[in-house]
């Protein structure tokens, strides 16, 4: 039988490269993947199209490339076993044909991966163009959650109409995004989000909606019937009291959202939870764990413990370390049950820690900031910044839809800035005079996101927490 690379993957030319990365790294089996592909590699994947085995596709580089057919096996062997994540290698998607659905199948012209030399961009960890988006439709809740990170006072503005949405999936599609990850805020809010979510899915693109908002049976069947098969419900405790109490809304919430996942069920929509854990419910969110592993229509569920917000911050949100330690005493013997189901962050390390040896091998574990590199967050009026925690900060809105093109937004100046950020404009702190400034800004990148957390709104070119130059700020977990 024929090998092709998995449709949970796309290959896309990126200037003078390839990127190979997840459409919808939500839903997918392979969580999130991300790798640049020089263009001899991106033709190679090109040429398992479901037709050729792994010798043909040999014989085909070996005669493309010039190599005798042992130095052409020893290159694609190579190239299926660099890693694209912690957990898998390119080969991981390498897989039978027999085992897709046809209409998933990607072809792939390996003509498309050969590079323009007009084209030619540096090495660059910034892709030419975006490969992944979060869409903030409204900031308008159902409930008013008591350890909300959102911004929501932040904004009061006019909300972006379906037209303006229209044109950004069409603009989306064109850069090779397939998935508008919404966020808020809650897409329910808004009286037109039928309309949002069923376009989504007529373009062909998937929408992955997190929501507290209690739907009816109705609108869950509507949602079915236009082709929804996950969502996210956010739900923070089995007792309904606990749940009223911590999203702040009147009595009778709480079972209202118990039973929007029970309609779920019974419809056919599959379900992902997402939990928030705070001293309020951390004793209760074992018995919710217990009772969503049982529920045969909840794929996912992830506990998280309550994390800094930038903007209506309580210190008492926190989770005493020794509440964590018992809860993941006792999520571990449900882990262990369903090992695939749930899945608790754990503990979030304090990023000022340590001596500068381990502050040092800590920072340069870090993850890749995606920041202006690989996606970009668009706000509920239409203007775009960087990373969905930073909302309407000034100093990250790269541009407005209702005036730019998405790619002039992309290649904006300053989009370029905050991307390549220049050492010569930073005021005061750590970076200022920092001599690993380029390779920190041009590798995994200073999350500009934690630096506010740490040392406040107007500091946002001070350096990252996890930094070992970095001095000693706010509790961020
Ligand atoms: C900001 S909300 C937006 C989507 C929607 N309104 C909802 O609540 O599902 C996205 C997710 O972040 C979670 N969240 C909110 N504030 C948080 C915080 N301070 N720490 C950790 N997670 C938080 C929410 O519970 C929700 O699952
Ligand atoms: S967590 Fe979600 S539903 Fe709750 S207030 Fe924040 S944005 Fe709204
Ligand atoms: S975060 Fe640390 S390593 Fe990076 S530029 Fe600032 S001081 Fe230098």
């Amino acid at each position: 039988m024929g090998l092709i690379v998995s449709p949970h993957i796309k290959i896309r030319p990126d200037g003078n490269r390839a990127i190979l990365f997840s459409v919808n790294p939500t839903n997918s089996i392979y969580g999130n993947c991300f790798r640049f592909l020089n263009p001899a590699q991106a033709i190679t994947l090109s040429l398992f199209n479901g037709k050729r085995d792994l010798t043909d596709v040999v014989e085909i580089v070996a005669y493309l490339f010039d190599l005798d057919t042992q130095t052409a096996s020893h290159e694609v062997d190579a190239l299926l076993s660099l890693p694209v994540n912690n957990e898998h290698t390119i080969g991981t998607f390498i897989i039978d044909v027999s085992d897709i659905d046809i209409k998933s199948m990607r072809l792939y012209d390996p003509k498309a991966f050969i590079p323009d030399k007009n084209q030619l961009i540096p090495d660059d960890p910034r892709c030419n163009i975006p490969c992944s988006m979060i869409v903030l439709p409204t900031m308008r809740c159902y409930t008013n959650c008591r350890y909300c990170y959102a911004d929501r006072n932040g904004f009061r503005g006019k909300e972006f109409d379906v037209p303006l949405f229209k044109d950004l999936l069409r603009q989306a599609k064109n850069c090779g995004i397939e998935t508008v990850n919404f966020s808020g805020g809650d897409i329910f809010c808004r009286s037109d989000a039928f309309e949002l979510i069923e376009y989504t899915l007529s373009r062909g693109m998937y929408p992955n909606i997190p929501t507290k908002y209690p739907l009816s049976k109705d609108q869950i069947e509507r949602l079915s019937e236009m082709g929804l098969s996950t969502i996210q419900i956010s739900i923070d405790a089995l007792d309904s009291n606990i749940i009223d109490d911590l999203v702040a809304v009147s009595p009778g919430y709480g079972n209202r959202i118990l039973q929007t996942l029970n309609y779920l069920g019974e419809i056919g929509i599959k379900v992902r939870t997402n939990t928030v854990l705070t001293p309020y419910n951390i004793r209760d969110a074992i018995n919710l764990a217990k009772y969503l592993t049982k529920q045969p229509y909840i794929i996912k569920s992830n506990f998280t413990c309550y994390g800094r917000s930038i903007y209506h911050h309580h210190e008492n949100m926190f989770c005493p370390s020794e509440m964590i330690h018992i809860f993941k005493n006792d999520f571990d013997k449900i882990k262990n049950i369903f090992p695939a189901k749930i899945f608790f962050s754990g503990l979030v390390s304090d990023p000022y820690k340590g001596d500068e040896a381990e502050r040092t091998t800590r920072f340069s574990k870090r993850s890749f900031c995606t920041a202006s590199r690989r996606g970009f967050v668009v706000l509920p009026d239409g203007r775009v910044t960087i990373c969905e925690e930073l909302y309407f900060h000034d100093s990250f809105i790269i541009g407005d839809l209702n005036k730019q093109s998405l790619m002039e937004i992309w290649a904006s100046p300053k989009a370029m800035e905050l991307a390549h950020p220049s050492q010569a404009l930073v005021p005061d702190g750590a970076c200022r005079d920092c001599l690993d400034f380029r390779t920190c800004h041009e590798g995994l990148g200073r999350c500009f996101r934690e630096c506010i957390k740490s040392y406040g709104i107007h500091r946002p070119h001070w350096p990252d927490p996890r930094c070992p130059k970095a001095p000693i700020g706010n509790r961020i977990a």
